[in-house]
């Protein structure tokens, strides 16, 4: 996992919240790399599992944004304010 500071000199809150963030980003690689992998094949059979594998990965990714979310008060109150929202795309953020 790729470090800016000594992991020793970090609380255990925060070593946490980076091994979730870290594999939040992993998640979403395997998602784009399942998604290039099924476009790509001419195979329908390995197409299939490739989707289906894929589709995982959105759960893992799922299970660790909620995570963070409820251990992380400001990007808890970021989702609140843009997810699910029906403003237009340019009316969201500051
Ligand atoms: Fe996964």
């Amino acid at each position: 996992m790729p470090r800016f500071e000594v992991s020793e000199n970090l609380s255990k809150k925060i070593n946490d919240l980076s091994r979730a963030r870290q594999s939040l980003i992993e998640e979403m690689e395997a998602i784009m790399f399942y998604d290039e992998r099924a476009d790509a094949t001419e195979n329908e059979e390995l197409r299939s599992v490739m989707v289906h594998n894929r589709d995982d990965e959105k759960e893992h990714f799922s299970l660790l944004l909620e995570f963070l979310r409820r251990n992380d008060p400001e990007l808890d109150k970021e989702l609140r304010e843009i997810l699910f929202s029906k403003k237009k795309m340019q009316e969201l953020g500051d």
